[in-house]
């Protein structure tokens, strides 16, 4: 049989040159060719053969539908975004910024796993098994039967997989993985690449379940080409800020459950534990209202939760600036711009800072009238009233725009004690007429069409 025989694929378009290039020649792409091994030398190589199984072609309707076995970890947030539980040769990726909890997080999920009489295995690149009991006992693990392997090759690895045959293996980190097979150095994009593909093979083949650890590049992307996230069934990200101990997981793609849902954690001495109702924990304590801080009531896969966003409008220089930490810099632009030209607020000469408290992070433009609020309350240094909430996506055309499922939204703001709302009118139930109306105990609702109104709706009210 030949000897496998180096080359180099782009990750953009697949395309291959026998040597190392700055720039594809197939696609133009510029440093995108990374090593692989060549495949040509013999048909069973086939990376994917065992992925797509060789099966006769039939009807849909004939082809038995079963619905995927799940094993709850027993950390009821953690299944919330797996969408029920870990699956049977079901792959996940799970990335995060260092000591965030990723590690934390698994050991006590395989813990629990392992409790319930499964097999697991952690593989460890980056701590040394001694280190791993460590956290192990300062979790409260004592006498854990978790099996540890400090590994980082890629083949020994999977002889293991072979024949310890565990129901979860963990293998912290990818990025550590390194397969003989390639020259270039682990955490390459080849090698992660590689070992990735080896590993998400072996899950399929065997039906163990394998959850990838990877790491998060400053840009927030996670390390190593976007093919991973192609390659494996399931994405999660841990977010939150390392300064305050709530940390979330959010699932980025599950082809075992629904996307967008969140988990809540918090960082405690013995680890993490979860959140079953978090909808207050991302508001700072004022105990009067302050310039540039909205309430905006955010739904994250299935339930409201209730954040604060915070903006500084500040003189700025000959090209002030605009940062946005928690929220879109491109969309805080675009509702400059809206408020600019269709409710007078000009912030041109200001430097603009906008936060979502608690290091979460929105990506829903429901956010758009609680931002707009606060810059303008900033700017004008006068806070909103005591007990203030807004939420309603804004067009460009100045109009509000209803946000989904929002009277789920405006009931958690009453449950939680907020007193009046400003929301899109096509939130307002169809009873209620214009102007305030009592909808929810104790808790005064205002309907607006257009950014003008509610601008002026708040000023009113301050
Ligand atoms: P870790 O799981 O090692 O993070 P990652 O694998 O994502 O890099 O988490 C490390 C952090 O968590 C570290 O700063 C200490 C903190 N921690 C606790 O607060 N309580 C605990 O019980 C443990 C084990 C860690
Ligand atoms: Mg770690």
């Amino acid at each position: 049989m030949a000897k496998d025989k180096t080359l180099f694929t782009c990750s953009e378009c697949g395309g291959t040159t026998p040597r190392w290039l700055g720039k594809c020649p197939h696609c133009n792409a510029w440093n995108t060719l990374v090593e692989s091994v060549a495949e040509s030398s013999a048909p069973s190589k086939n990376r994917f053969a065992a992925l797509a199984p060789s099966t006769e072609v039939k009807p849909l309707s004939e082809i038995e539908a079963q619905d995927v076995q799940r094993t709850p970890t027993g950390l009821d947030e953690l299944d919330r975004v797996l969408g029920g539980g870990i699956v049977e040769g079901g792959v996940v990726l799970i990335g995060g910024d260092p000591g965030i909890g990723k590690s934390t997080l698994l050991l006590q999920a395989l813990d629990a796993l392992q409790r319930q009489s499964h097999t697991t295995l952690y593989v460890t690149g980056e701590e040394s098994g001694a280190q791993v009991a460590l956290r192990s006992r300062r979790l409260g693990l004592d006498g854990s039967q978790v099996k540890v392997l400090a590994e980082i090759q890629l083949e020994k690895i999977l002889a293991t997989l072979d024949a310890l045959k565990p129901a979860i293996a963990v293998i912290d980190s990818i990025q550590t993985v390194y397969s003989e097979q390639l020259t270039s150095a682990p955490g390459s994009v080849a090698q992660v690449r590689e070992c990735a593909a080896h590993l998400t093979r072996a899950a399929k083949a065997s039906g163990t379940a394998i959850v990838l650890v990877g790491h998060v590049t400053k840009e927030g992307a996670l390390a190593g080409p976007r093919v991973l996230e192609h390659m494996v069934d399931t994405v999660l990200y841990f977010e939150g800020d390392t300064h305050s101990s709530y940390r979330l997981i959010r699932a980025i793609k599950n082809r075992f459950g629904a996307v967008n849902e969140i988990g809540v954690f918090a960082m405690t001495e013995r680890g993490l534990k979860g959140v079953s109702n978090p909808s207050a924990i991302f508001l700072s304590q004022h105990a009067e209202p302050v310039p540039g801080s909205c309430v905006m009531v955010t739904l994250e896969g299935t339930r409201p939760m209730l954040v604060e966003l915070q903006a500084l409008v500040d003189t700025g220089g000959p090209s002030p600036r605009r940062l946005s930490v928690g929220l879109e810099r491109d969309r805080l632009a675009m509702l400059l711009a809206v408020l600019h030209r269709h409710a007078g607020v000009a912030c041109m000469d200001q430097d603009v800072f906008v936060n979502a408290v608690g290091g979460v992070r929105i990506s829903e433009p429901a956010a758009d009238l609680a931002v707009m609020l606060s810059i303008t309350s900033s700017l004008r240094g006068r806070p909103l009233p005591k007990g203030f909430i807004a939420f309603g996506e804004v067009g460009l055309a100045g109009e509000v725009r209803p946000a989904p499922r929002g009277q789920e939204r405006l009931k958690e703001a009453a449950k939680l004690g907020f007193s009046v709302a400003v929301v899109p009118r096509a939130n307002l139930p169809r009873k209620a007429e214009r102007g305030g109306t009592e909808l929810f105990p104790g808790m005064t609702v205002h309907g607006v069409d257009r950014i003008e109104e509610a601008m002026e709706l708040a000023r009113s009210l301050a």
